[in-house]
């Protein structure tokens, strides 16, 4: 089974560099396409209220047989449910639907600025962080003025900041922002949903050259950033793939002839 590595959190917790994404996974099916991928070896799993899928993924944690302590399950607070109270009150609805005590990530899904309670909510997980009821908290689509504004209002970075990253968007400012205040970036839609990026002659002639498929490329590229990567997949083949990016590096021209890529 492939040992994944991680990336030390500013809260002291460690995180693994790449997990399972989890949008459009549900029910049954999405259950054990989660006790599946956690069996391969995926240890971060990325799921969130407004996915309506937070008992699936519980379900599939419980399934997968491996015990509790292994797993960093993130789930994410919805829009319409800042504020102080309300933030409090949904992580308990997240908690019961995950059949969970703890939630090991717990990140404000987007700013919505125009409520402007962002501030707010960060207080409220502050407080379930330290009740123990969260590991690590941090916030998924923030710009750095947001992420400073946390900081400058509250004294408290976000450990994580989950954002789209992929190529042809390498969020290189705010990847520079973060790194220097210790922020792990966390890369959503890694793959740009399996789209046009595994035709792309640079990708295929680079897997090419390393004996890989085209989305372990696209895979690495990301790690390489210093990324955490989160790529989807309900197939047991594609996510024992798209976990098998730890065996080849790309050299800086690769690096550089991938982030030209537009797409
Ligand atoms: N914070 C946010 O606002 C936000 C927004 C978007 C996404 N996310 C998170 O990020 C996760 C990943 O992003 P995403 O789901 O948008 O897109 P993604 O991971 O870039 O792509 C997923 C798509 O790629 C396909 N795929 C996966 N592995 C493949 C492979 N090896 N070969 C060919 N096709 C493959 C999947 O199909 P199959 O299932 O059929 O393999 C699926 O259609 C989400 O699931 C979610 O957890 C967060």
């Amino acid at each position: 089974m492939t040992d994944i590595p991680s990336l030390p959190l500013i809260d002291g917790n460690r995180i693994p560099t790449i997990g399972l994404g989890t949008y459009s996974l549900q029910g049954d099916a999405g259950a054990d396409a989660v006790a599946t991928a956690i069996r391969a070896g995926y240890r971060l799993l990325d799921s969130a209220q407004g996915y309506e899928n937070e008992d699936a993924v519980g379900e599939g944690m419980r399934r997968s047989g491996v015990q509790r302590s292994e797993l960093v399950l993130t789930t994410k607070l919805p829009d319409e449910q800042h504020g102080f109270d309300e933030t409090l009150a949904s992580f308990d609805r997240s908690a019961a639907t995950l059949h969970l005590d703890i939630v090991d990530l717990y990140l404000i899904h987007w700013p919505v600025p125009e409520q402007d309670r962002f501030v707010e909510s960060w207080r409220a997980m502050i407080r379930l962080r330290e009740e123990g009821r969260i590991r690590s908290i941090g916030v998924s689509n923030f710009s750095s003025e947001q992420v400073d504004r946390l900081g400058r209002e509250t004294g408290e970075l976000p450990a994580v900041n989950q954002v789209e990253l992929h190529i042809g968007l390498d969020q290189a400012d705010l990847r520079a922002h973060h790194a220097a205040r210790g922020i792990v970036v966390e890369s959503y839609s890694p793959l740009k949903h399996g789209s046009e990026l595994a035709k792309d002659p640079v990708i295929t002639r680079t897997a090419e050259a390393h004996g890989v498929q085209w989305n372990q490329v696209v895979l690495r590229w990301n790690l390489q950033l210093g990324t955490v990567v989160i790529p989807r997949s309900k197939d047991a083949a594609r996510q024992a793939a798209n976990l098998d990016v730890f065996g080849f590096q790309l050299d800086d021209e690769e690096m550089a002839a991938i982030s030209t890529l537009r797409h």
